[in-house]
């Protein structure tokens, strides 16, 4: 199973595997990065803004077949939430790990909010399951940092845009030290 253990392993990661294809006409480093400024801008705490930037860590332990293929689920935010398990707190991988789960609880919530998803998101909804159905929704609601799940979801959905002044992946070094793990 992929780990991180270290700062410069996640930076030196986006710095290698970056350059792959988010599905979306962005790469996966302007995605995070574009998200991550967004939960920046909204007033987002920093264990939110870290959450977005690293919350598709999981695509880049993949190779850029399987992301764009679309053949099956990959469970990336569970591999990404467990590789960063080391490093950060729930606060950090707990809406990572649901982001996934937020779309489709979006779904059942929003009746709207399936036509404004991407074609990419619509294609790997079905393969993640569908749209919760209502008990699974109910459930949804009362776990541990489903808000900030749900904020995590409006950033992913809309951290897409092609001509974007993406800022550096370096300039979130100082927000991701602030929150590690002192074990
Ligand atoms: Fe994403």
């Amino acid at each position: 199973m992929a780990r991180l253990s270290s700062i410069e392993q996640i930076v030196h990661l986006y710095a290698t595997q970056g350059a792959l294809a988010y599905g979306e006409g962005v790469t996966q480093l302007e995605h995070a990065v574009q998200c991550a400024q967004l939960a920046r801008q909204s007033g987002g705490s920093p264990s939110l803004v870290v959450a977005a930037l690293l919350h598709d860590v999981g695509h880049l332990f993949e190779d850029e077949s399987a992301v764009a293929s679309f053949s099956s689920d990959d469970h990336h935010e569970i591999t990404g939430a467990d590789a960063l398990s080391d490093l950060f707190a729930e606060a950090v991988t707990g809406p990572i790990a649901l982001h996934v789960a937020a779309k489709r609880y979006l779904c059942w919530k929003e009746p709207q909010y399936y036509e404004g998803l991407s074609a990419a998101s619509k294609a790997t909804l079905a393969l993640q399951g569908g749209p919760f159905e209502t008990g699974q929704a109910l459930a949804f609601e009362r776990l541990n940092h489903f808000h900030d799940a749900l904020a995590l979801r409006r950033f992913d959905d809309t951290g897409k845009r092609l001509y974007s002044a993406n800022i550096p992946f370096s300039d979130f070094i100082p927000l991701m030290n602030g929150l590690l793990n002192h074990l």
